[in-house]
């Protein structure tokens, strides 16, 4: 399938999708969205795609923010609607059984820092900017970003970035725990692919209870405690388990199958 405003790579079992709008700063615009929730709903359930890196093209941008063109004269409603659209791909990248991975390039800026944010982790290269402007244009983040950015950063300093709607550098960003690591631009994808790699080795039925259970405790009244009893038990029910344990005992590498 050909996308208009993403490219995507699969290769050794690592997904990439590059937002690809370099001379509008990777601007997040609908179909854009659209085309990342297609492809990563294609790759789902996909037990030969190990984990997902999202990334920007070009070396300016990841994503400057939704498409500000598209949602000038926007009413109420039609704002409502590209929040819960928006939402929605959001928690399909939060809730991806494998692990996803933003490779932030550039700025990320509104909802492409939004984006980066709704990813299990954020590796920056070292000229990437951060920040919710959205105060500056009369609005607030809708695809998150007053929810996550707290979740991430802890209250104060979020509220003083959507408040003010300053850019943080990536450097900042590390120190504040919004991003993992940063690296060169040159590194970046590969530190990225380094990090699937890694995790590829592990029981892949584990690394989505860990998704799912980690997710469980943002989640309003489900008791991320008891659901973590439950994970943990539903485990024992996995031929990765068995390979696990034998594995140690017999002191050699484990081969999971995702059974
Ligand atoms: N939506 C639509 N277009 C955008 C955009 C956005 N969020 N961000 C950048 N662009 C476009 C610009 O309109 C410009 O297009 P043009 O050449 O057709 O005029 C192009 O990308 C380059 O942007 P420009 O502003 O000229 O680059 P810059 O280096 O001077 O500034 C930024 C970079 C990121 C500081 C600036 O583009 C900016 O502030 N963008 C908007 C950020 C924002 O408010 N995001 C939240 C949106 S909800």
């Amino acid at each position: 399938m050909t996308y208009q405003y993403i490219l995507t790579d699969l290769t050794d079992g690592i997904l990439t999708i590059t937002i690809n709008r370099e001379r509008q700063l990777n601007a997040l615009n609908t179909t854009l969205l659209q085309e990342i929730k297609a492809v990563l709903t294609k790759h789902q359930t996909d037990a030969s795609v190990k984990g997902v890196i999202l990334t920007g093209s070009g070396a300016k941008a990841f994503a400057a923010g939704a498409d500000i063109k598209e949602f000038s004269d926007f009413k109420s409603a039609e704002g409502s609607k590209m929040a819960a659209d928006g939402h929605a791909i959001m928690r399909q990248l939060e809730t991806y059984p494998k692990p996803t991975i933003a490779a932030v390039n550039g700025f990320a800026l509104g909802g492409g820092c939004e984006l980066a944010m709704a990813c299990h982790l954020r590796v920056a290269s070292e000229n990437a900017k951060f920040g919710q402007p959205e105060v500056n244009l009369g609005i607030i983040p809708g695809y998150g970003g007053t929810q996550r950015l707290v979740q991430l950063i802890g209250k104060a300093k979020a509220l003083e970035l959507l408040m003010t709607g300053n850019m943080i550098k990536a450097e900042e960003a590390q120190q504040l725990g919004l991003v993992n690591y940063v690296v060169t631009q040159e590194e970046l994808l590969d530190k990225c692919r380094g990090i699937i790699q890694k995790i590829a080795k592990k029981a892949p039925i584990a690394i989505a209870k860990v998704i799912e259970c980690v997710d469980a405790y943002y989640t309003d009244g489900v008791d991320g405690l008891a659901f973590e009893v439950e994970a943990f038990g539903a485990c024992f029910d996995t031929e990765d388990v068995k390979e696990g344990t034998t594995a140690f005992i017999e002191k050699r590498k484990p081969q999971f199958q995702g059974k």
